[in-house]
């Protein structure tokens, strides 16, 4: 029997892999081959798919990316037997881009199928909740307080700190809840679904020992609507889950009862902000509370609750299952353990890279991402979303790390890397992030409601040429307003990626746009 592997996930889906699937499940039947198809989620090498792996006896052997035209000439060239071929990339393991890597929440994307609980177990689930039910709460609290694990939204909070205050909170009834935040509506940002579509045991086994630890018996997942097939692959784990006992009553005979239901979001990039999203999810239009108080407090329908992500919820069961100090010993300072970077804009290789935090942003980008995709000049990173700033070319040696990407006025994210080559117009993206936020605000406080339309129209007169200095002036001081007085981060690092873009770039808002308009004005003229 021989057992092929191909992504099942939206990544690979999107570029043909149902259709390979069925063209190779064609040629089997043909060529009278006993073949196993497996679905399995991305290893994250998103350019190489589809991408078909076969194990010959000695590890998979993989070819990518596979179009489903070619599948004939290629079992014909011997792929069921891992045979040499232009599309042939080798051992699975041997690439730098999967050798390098420390996969703890990845460990198991790619391998496995997503919803087959024996293969589950058998690489290593339910280890990390079974030692976590063994253990009082406040025991799981201290591993994860010891492994240094920060929020992976985007804040960095640390995740033993937070659990702390809500199991420590009573609340009105003794109800409390783990909200898992999946709306994952950063730019460059795919990761969380990646884990959900290829991985989504590992997510429902975190948010369980989650729940162990803050006292919960209720858990909510909430996903963007703009992901159909996460939502698909979660609902069947759900019911997986529960039919084997892991969800419901008595989970795991450990006499604990929790229970998880899956919310598909409002659609809005603010509903990802964690008090919005406790709206959303009590029904409401999607609008930022003000804190105090804060969500571990009061949170759900007023109770204590939990709100993480799905990386810092994914990397739990590791933690309980290796120990706190295991997963503290890798990363660098005060980020410790592993980061799942994201790869994306205009770059040669994007996907998915896990690895311990302090690897260099050059490493990344230029290294395993292989530069641009243009081939171009990389002259600007944006890191951590649509709020995250410009980061120049010259800066590509800053270390991944919460605290240097602070003390450089950066921010991290959810690690999400977005690539732009020489011909990106800076003062153009510092328009869009006005732009953006204009239209995501939720619209309760003015700084960022009315500010950040005053913001396009700024930058609409510096760049047209209307008394630039002046505007910019203006430009910077509205920036400072929308830090100060934004009710929420929407509006209070909206000035982020503008402020970047008129330090790092300021010839983008003046001379080089002027020489580029009348370099552009010339050639027009010329060609008329
Ligand atoms: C405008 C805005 C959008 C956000 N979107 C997300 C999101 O999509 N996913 C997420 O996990 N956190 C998002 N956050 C951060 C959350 O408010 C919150 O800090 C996070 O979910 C807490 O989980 P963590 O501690 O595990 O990171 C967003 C914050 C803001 C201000
Ligand atoms: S900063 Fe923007 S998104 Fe946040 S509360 Fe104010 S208006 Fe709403």
């Amino acid at each position: 029997m021989i057992t092929v592997y191909v992504p099942r996930d939206s990544a690979a889906t999107s570029v043909g892999a149902d259709e390979v699937t069925v063209a190779l499940e064609r040629e089997a039947a043909l060529t009278g081959r006993s073949v196993r198809l497996v679905r399995t989620g991305t290893r994250g090498m998103l350019w190489l798919e589809p991408l078909v792996e076969v194990d010959t006896g000695t590890g998979r052997v993989r070819y990518g990316p596979v179009c489903a035209d070619e599948v004939a000439e290629l079992v014909a060239a011997g792929l069921f037997e891992g045979a040499p071929h232009p599309r042939c990339v080798g051992p699975v393991d041997e690439l730098p881009w999967m050798r390098d890597q420390q996969r703890i929440c990845l460990a198991r994307v790619g391998v496995i199928d997503p919803l087959d609980p024996v293969a589950y177990e058998r690489t290593g689930g339910l280890v990390g909740l079974r030692r976590a039910l063994a253990m009082p709460p406040e025991q799981v609290i201290a591993e994860v307080t010891e492994s240094g694990l920060r929020g992976r939204g985007g804040a960095g909070f640390p995740a033993g700190i937070k659990w702390k205050t809500v199991a420590d909170a009573a609340g009105p009834d003794g109800l409390k809840f783990v909200c898992c935040n999946a709306d994952e509506g950063d730019s460059g940002t795919f990761a969380d679904r990646i884990v959900m579509e290829g991985d989504p045991f590992s997510l429902l086994e975190g948010m369980t020992i989650a729940a162990h630890a803050v006292g919960a018996s209720e858990g909510y997942i909430y996903l963007r609507s703009e992901y159909p097939d996460a939502a698909a692959v979660l609902s069947a784990a759900i019911g997986v889950a529960r039919d084997c006992g892991w969800l419901g009553r008595d989970i795991l005979d450990s006499g604990s009862d929790f229970d998880i239901h899956l919310r598909i979001g409002g659609g809005a990039y603010i509903c990802g902000e964690e008090t919005s999203m406790l709206e959303s999810l009590e029904g409401k239009r999607g609008m930022v509370r003000a804190k105090p108080p804060i969500p571990a407090i009061t949170g759900l329908f007023g109770r204590p609750t939990a709100v993480n992500n799905v990386l810092t919820l994914v990397s739990v069961p590791a933690i309980l299952a290796d120990g706190g100090k295991a997963y503290a010993e890798l990363g660098v300072g005060r980020s410790r353990g592993t980061q799942v970077f994201q790869l994306a804009g205009n770059i040669a290789r994007g996907g998915v890279f896990e690895t311990a935090f302090g690897i260099t942003l050059s490493e990344l980008v230029s290294g395993y991402g292989g530069g641009t995709h243009s081939g171009r000049p990389l002259r600007a990173v944006q890191v951590g979303g649509p709020l995250g700033a410009y980061i120049p070319a010259e800066r590509m040696d800053l270390p991944t790390d919460y605290e240097a990407f602070a003390a450089s006025d950066f921010m991290l994210g959810h690690g999400g890397i977005v690539a732009f080559d020489d011909t990106v117009d800076m003062a153009s993206m510092a328009r869009f992030a006005m732009e953006f936020c204009a239209e995501e605000s939720c619209g309760k406080c003015t700084p960022c409601r009315i500010g950040s339309v005053r913001g396009v129209e700024t930058i609409d007169r510096i760049v047209g040429g209307e008394d630039p200095e002046g505007n910019l002036a203006l430009l910077s001081d509205l920036c400072d307003v929308m830090t100060e007085g934004s009710l929420c981060a929407m509006g209070g690092l909206t000035p982020n990626p503008v402020r970047s873009a008129m330090l790092h770039f300021p010839e983008d808002f003046t001379a080089r746009r002027q020489t580029t308009s009348a370099a552009q004005g010339t050639t027009e003229k010329e060609s008329r």
